[in-house]
Parts: C-alpha cells; sequence; structure tokens
C-alpha cells in the first residue's frame, strides 16, 4: 500500500511513519512522496535522508499567489490535491500540517471531481489528520496551548491526541485512534508537550495502519490467542 504524507514543520510524526514502513506496526506500506507547504520543514530533509530516501515536493501558499497572478487559496489547494494524488495513493496522511484545505482538496481525494477535464472518476483516497487534543475539545490551531491553559484553570483533567479522518470541518472528522494524556500539576508546557509528542508518535502509526484496514500479524495472534483461551 501506498502513503502520502503532508507536513508544515519539524516532521516527527512523520519519522514515526518512516520508522514503521515495513515493520509489523505498519506492514506493507510505504510512503511514496512527502509534500510541504513549506521550503523549510525539517520533515523534507527526514524523507530525503530515509533509507531509501523518500522523494519530496513543496509549494508554499505566498509565493505560488505572487507567482500566479489572479489565482486564489482555492486554486492552491487543487494544485496540492494535484501534485499529491498523482501518486495515486491508498492514504494521504495530515501530520503536522498546518495549513486548513478548503474543499476543492476534499473533492478531488474523495473522488467527487475529476482532477483534469472529462477524466473518469477516481476511487477515493482516505485522508486522515492528527491532531493534538481529544475530539471536540480544542479544534484548530494552538491546541497544545489552549488544553494547557484550560488544565491551569481547573477547566480539565487532561487532554490526549487523536488521529481522524479529515472532513471539510477542521478536527471534526470521525475519530480512528484517542488516547488520552495526563497533565500534571505544576509540570511546565514543555512536560506536557514532550508526553504528548511521544503519544502522537505512537498513534500516528496506530491510525494509519487503521485507516489502510492493514490487518497487523500480532492483531491475528490477538485473536488466535483468544481462541486458544477458549
Ligand atoms: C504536532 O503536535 C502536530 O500535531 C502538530 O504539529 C506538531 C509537530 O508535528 N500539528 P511534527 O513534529 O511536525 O510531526
Amino acid at each position: 500500500r501506498t502513503v502520502v504524507v503532508l507536513i508544515s514543520g519539524s516532521g516527527s510524526n512523520l519519522q514515526a511513519l518512516i520508522d514503521a514502513q515495513n515493520t509489523p506496526a505498519l506492514p506493507n506500506a510505504k510512503i511514496t512522496l512527502v509534500f510541504s507547504n513549506r521550503k523549510a520543514a525539517y520533515g523534507l530533509t527526514r524523507a530525503a535522508q530515509a533509507n531509501p530516501s523518500i522523494p519530496t515536493a513543496y509549494l508554499a501558499l505566498q509565493p505560488y499567489l505572487k507567482a500566479n497572478p489572479g489565482k486564489t487559496r482555492a486554486d492552491y489547494d487543487v494544485e496540492v490535491a494535484r501534485i499529491v494524488l498523482r501518486e495515486n495513493p491508498d492514504l494521504i496522511v495530515l501530520a503536522g500540517w498546518m495549513h486548513i484545505f478548503g474543499e476543492g482538496f476534499l473533492e478531488l481525494a474523495d473522488g467527487i471531481k475529476p482532477l483534469n477535464e472529462g477524466e473518469e472518476p477516481r476511487k477515493p483516497v482516505p485522508v486522515i489528520n492528527l491532531h493534538p487534543a481529544l475530539p471536540g475539545a480544542f479544534d484548530g490551531a494552538s491546541a497544545i496551548e489552549r488544553a494547557f491553559d484550560a488544565f491551569q484553570k481547573g477547566e480539565i483533567a487532561h487532554s490526549g491526541a487523536m488521529v481522524h479522518r479529515v472532513v471539510k470541518d477542521v478536527d471534526r472528522g470521525e475519530p480512528l485512534i484517542v488516547r488520552e494524556v495526563p497533565i500534571i500539576k505544576e509540570e511546565a508546557i514543555e512536560a506536557f508537550e514532550e508526553r504528548l509528542h511521544k503519544v502522537e508518535h505512537e498513534i500516528i502509526v496506530l491510525g494509519a495502519a487503521k485507516a489502510l484496514d492493514l490487518e497487523r500479524p500480532h492483531q491475528a495472534c490477538t485473536h488466535l490467542s483468544f481462541m486458544i483461551d477458549l
């Protein structure tokens, strides 16, 4: 199965996916492209340095709009969809992706609209996103800081992270993997953030495997052991 990963920053979640390729956590899955909306994203370096190295591409929004007067953000989203869907992936993963797509991207990924006029409709490509908060808790940007702040105010007892299907409403798609992450009184936000990123690195792989409907060997043996117990 092939996977395209979209990033905007350090790519530590991308690294988790790179490391999980062809292991029991993510069997027969190959990342065939890493795309970023920022040229300086360190995740692009991680892809280039992977063994075997992974093709990369980037297209930043502002330079695109400057270079194409009259084009809009919606045109940019379609252009990104073209670059990504040209790989014909089985799954698109938004991992530390900091750009909110308009409907144009999803209409192409879902196969609702053909990539080029007159083309045959395409199979829908599932899109999943990693969000560092619990479903419906802190949708949108700065979720980590907002959760930490809410904890300091006694508004929440813990936070979490999730991998969910991408739908047009930001961070509102069906959760695939949800993991709670405790926040500890008096700790600095860095300590909470470190704990949360470790959880993200686990659930991004679990989410990708689930979205790819991969029957993982250990999952099979779990059933087996269950039967033996019986
Ligand atoms: C992560 O918390 C991710 O959820 C957020 O950006 C942070 C860094 O991700 N969107 P990465 O290291 O670039 O994967």
